[in-house]
């Protein structure tokens, strides 16, 4: 590998220019030439390449989003637009690719590698923290920590009225940002897609509480969870505890911006130089994470089908601090 690709694509995530600041001054530091794909495989198949040096990376370390924007491509589905994009690469000697992205962009790097022989490595950035293979995402912890400060300011203003909250949380089709969040902030109830708590459950554990005269109620729902959401839990509790004062909040994609944390940026800077030294070392087509503070490869077919599995005791554990 002498010219590396870099692109961030899918939806962004807090510390993914940390990871491409990393990876382009550690291709640098190799004497490996860089180049910038702008938004995802959009770019490559339009050709939006620029070349990089160590100073096109300068002061981005502490900022959100990603200075390479980033794009969900339809074309890129599509044969006929990956034979463009690679052609683009070609065209200027790029024979290595590190993709930053979630589970869709995955599939794109491993359409490469498998069509075209090109050497892939793939990073893990998403806030919903649902990839396989790694303990950490590239933006869950900022994203977990954003929802955090903003429930608490939700906790003030539900403790002053006495009121029930339903609070919605992003995650796609997982539950991690509402569970860790939902823990964090002493929600009496989380709602996750992975293990469902029946919405009677939601109810009979509110009617309990006010009985005891518990009037602050805060009930974290994931995005995936299949009552459809916040409005959807908020309708049928209305219906069967008349008394409450409920009240609904949407984070949306606040969650989604901001100053990456200390835990991202570092991750993100791991993973961007082993990225390259994984490219370096022969280890393609692989995702690079972390799992016990170390170092794991998954291979990438593995790594878009596998799914990661949320331990036993979690529930069990909300149930018990919440009572
Ligand atoms: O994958 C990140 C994510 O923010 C999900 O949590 C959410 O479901 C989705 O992206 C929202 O996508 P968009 O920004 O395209 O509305």
């Amino acid at each position: 590998v002498t010219k590396i690709g870099v692109l961030t694509s899918g939806g962004d995530s807090p510390g993914m220019n940390a990871a491409i600041r990393a990876a382009v001054r550690t291709a640098l530091y190799y004497g490996l030439e860089v180049f910038g794909i702008y938004r995802g495989y959009n770019g490559m198949i339009e050709d939006e390449i620029v070349q990089m040096d160590s100073r096109s990376v300068a002061n981005i370390i502490q900022r959100g989003g990603t200075i390479l924007k980033t794009a969900r491509s339809k074309e890129f589905y599509n044969e006929e637009g990956r034979k463009k994009a690679y052609a683009n690469l070609v065209k200027r000697g790029i024979d290595g690719l590190v993709v930053i992205g979630g589970n869709g962009s995955f599939t794109g790097a491993y359409k490469l590698s498998q069509e075209f022989g090109l050497p892939c490595v793939a990073l893990p950035g998403t806030i919903d923290k649902d990839l396989y293979g790694t303990d950490f995402t590239i933006g869950f912890d900022t994203a977990v920590n954003t929802a955090v400060q903003c429930i608490d300011k939700i906790r003030d203003t539900a403790d002053a009225h006495d009121r029930l909250f339903i609070v919605e949380v992003m995650g796609r089709h997982a539950g991690y940002i509402a569970l860790h969040s939902g823990i964090a902030t002493g929600a009496e109830n989380i709602l996750i897609p992975e293990e469902e708590t029946t919405i009677e459950e939601v109810i009979a554990s509110l009617s309990e509480k006010e009985k005891r005269k518990k009037l602050v109620n805060l009930v974290v729902v994931a995005e995936g969870h299949s009552s459809g959401g916040a409005n959807g839990v908020a309708e049928i509790l209305k219906a069967n505890l008349p008394n409450l004062d409920t009240r609904v909040t949407i984070l949306g994609h606040i969650q989604r911006g901001g100053s990456p944390t200390c835990l991202d940026r570092l991750i993100a800077s791991r993973m961007g130089y082993h990225a390259v030294e994984s490219l370096l070392e022969g280890r393609h087509n692989v995702m690079v994470g972390i799992l016990n503070n170390a170092m794991h490869y998954t291979p990438i077919e593995i790594a878009i089908r596998e799914k990661q599995r949320l331990g036993d005791d979690w529930m069990k554990m909300v149930k018990i601090l919440a009572s």
